[in-house]
């Protein structure tokens, strides 16, 4: 098989390493990644089904490729993933020219199927079972494990790499699509993650995120007693070569104090938790199902900044979130509970979504979308302020302070002068975002996972350095290398010096 095949991901970090995986195994088959859809003969949609708009973005982009299918018939369009998974059937009535609809939990079939194409057959359609209505067992089987080589070149830094340790989800959160389209949850061995993140650590890894969906339920139990989150990060932390550990995303439910006990002594993994709160009021919380009250939510902060007070300078651990706005019922009295909560908890970032209904969940069938779409947009907007608030003034508080910052390479704005000065760039040649100074700016992150871009060769990439904050916004924070014992001339001359966190 010797295709060209492009590969565009939306969703979570999930759907990222899918498709990272899948060009790896794609490469070993012999294709050739190519970087845009008009280099391509195989174009292939790796999609989420979290919210509506995404998966309206897929349907317009088929239906731009219709034109391209009738002129190269010979083009292999698939649409992989959740949103594969849960309208196989719709996909193929609105977009009749794709090839091949593959669900999530069985990518691991996407070469055979794409030579079967090859061959003359399809359209085909290959996903897991339903959840409902059969044995847990058997749906589990036909969520088939997705494993695959690492490939450094395949991923979007060379330094950092996102390693799945479960699949699934069985939370079921009230609101979410995700059960259904991951399957239930089970959990990689702890001998398999070891090994994947030793590997990629003699790749040049100096980071690794750690991805379930409730990765704090991780549970090996393979042999004999179950081995947890937190002993799984023991086993990562004396790694040779790797300096940061992180892992999302974390349920609050099973935020056990072992767990951020072992976040507070190991010294490689980082004072960061993803933990989302979903809401701030309590009858809200219990419609969505997730399992806690407000005040467990408020215990959990304390418990966290209590035993985790290392983190970036003053600030220690760095807490974030994702709310819901709009959800079935909120009234106006609700949404403030939420806005009193990221007052308070003083996250450093939250990520806010407007609810989006879906067709398969329990709130879909049993709540009615009752708040209208402006106000979804006008209560976004507003928690989006008072967040934003918040990061700003802690941000500030990191002034004059010296933090780690792991170096991921040019800063987005560098980039673009990069490009615009080689005579490419975006179409119209006149885009003039980022400062004229831009040149020779770095961007990296701190322990805590906030974004510092400062002044720097670029050699200083996949390096561990120390950066003196100067100025800070509400989601970057600006510096400059400090002089002196690591001066930058230094860091040059001793590339494997990297200072640890
Ligand atoms: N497993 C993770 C992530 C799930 S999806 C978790 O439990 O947090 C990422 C986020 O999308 C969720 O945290 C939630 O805030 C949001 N989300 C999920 N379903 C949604 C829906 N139907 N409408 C709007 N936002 C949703
Ligand atoms: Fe969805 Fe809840 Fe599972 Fe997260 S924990 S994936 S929000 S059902
Ligand atoms: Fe979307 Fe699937 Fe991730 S629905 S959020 S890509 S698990």
């Amino acid at each position: 098989m010797s295709r060209r095949v492009y590969i565009e991901t939306v969703g979570c970090q999930m759907n990222v390493l899918d498709s990272e995986l899948l060009a790896a195994r794609l490469e070993e088959a012999g294709c050739r990644m190519v970087p845009s859809r008009s280099d391509a003969d195989t174009i292939l949609f790796n999609t989420c089904s979290v919210r509506q708009h995404a998966e309206d973005k897929i349907y317009s982009a088929l239906g731009r490729l219709k034109h391209l299918k009738d002129q190269r018939p010979g083009t292999i369009i698939g649409v992989l993933g959740c949103m594969a998974q849960r309208a196989s059937r719709d996909i193929l009535r609105r977009a009749p020219h794709v090839d091949l609809v593959v669900g999530p939990g069985r990518l691991g079939q996407l070469d055979e199927l794409i030579a079967r194409i090859e061959e003359g057959e399809g359209p085909l359609v290959e996903i897991s079972g339903q959840r409902r209505g059969n044995k847990q067992a058997e749906v589990a089987r036909s969520f088939a494990q997705f494993d695959g080589p690492r490939k450094t070149e395949l991923r979007p830094g060379a330094h950092q790499a996102h390693v799945r340790i479960m699949f699934g989800c069985d939370q079921f959160c009230t609101y979410c699509i995700v059960p259904s389209v991951r399957g239930p949850e089970q959990s990689r061995p702890v001998e398999a993650v070891v090994d994947e993140v030793r590997r990629l650590a003699d790749q040049g890894c100096q980071e690794v995120t750690l991805l379930g969906q409730a990765v704090n339920r991780y549970a090996d139990r393979s042999e004999g007693e179950a081995r947890d989150l937190a002993d799984l990060l023991r086993r990562l932390d004396v790694i040779d070569g790797l300096h940061r550990i992180r892992f999302v995303t974390n349920h609050p439910r099973y935020m056990t104090d072992r767990l951020i006990a072992a976040v507070a002594e190991l010294p490689r993994v980082c004072p960061y938790f993803h933990v989302p709160a979903q809401h701030g009021a309590e009858a809200v919380l219990r419609r969505m199902n997730r399992g806690y009250t407000v005040e467990e939510y408020r215990r959990l902060v304390e418990r966290i900044r209590a035993a985790v007070p290392q983190g970036d300078g003053p600030l220690g651990a760095a807490i974030t979130s994702d709310f819901i706005v709009g959800f079935c019922g909120e009234t106006e009295e609700d949404f403030q509970r939420t806005v009193d909560l990221v007052r308070w908890a003083r996250f450093k970032n939250s990520y806010i979504f407007k609810y989006s209904p879906r067709v398969g969940t329990k709130a879909a069938e049993r709540f009615a979308d009752d708040v209208p779409e402006a106000e979804k947009r006008r209560r976004n907007n507003e928690l989006l302020d008072v967040q934003n608030q918040v990061s700003l003034e802690d941000n500030r508080r990191l002034v004059g302070c010296r933090l780690e910052v792991l170096v991921e390479g040019p800063s987005k704005a560098a980039r673009k002068l990069d490009t615009r000065t080689q005579g490419g760039g975006e179409e119209g040649g006149a885009d003039s975002s980022g400062p004229p100074d831009a040149r020779g700016q770095l961007v990296g992150r701190t322990a805590g996972d906030r974004i510092v871009v400062f002044p720097g060769p670029t050699s200083l990439t996949g390096r561990i350095i120390p950066v003196k904050i100067e100025k800070a916004d509400a989601c970057t924070l600006f510096g400059g290398v400090e002089e002196g014992g690591s001066s930058r001339e230094g860091l040059q001359e001793n590339p494997d010096d990297n200072s640890r966190i």
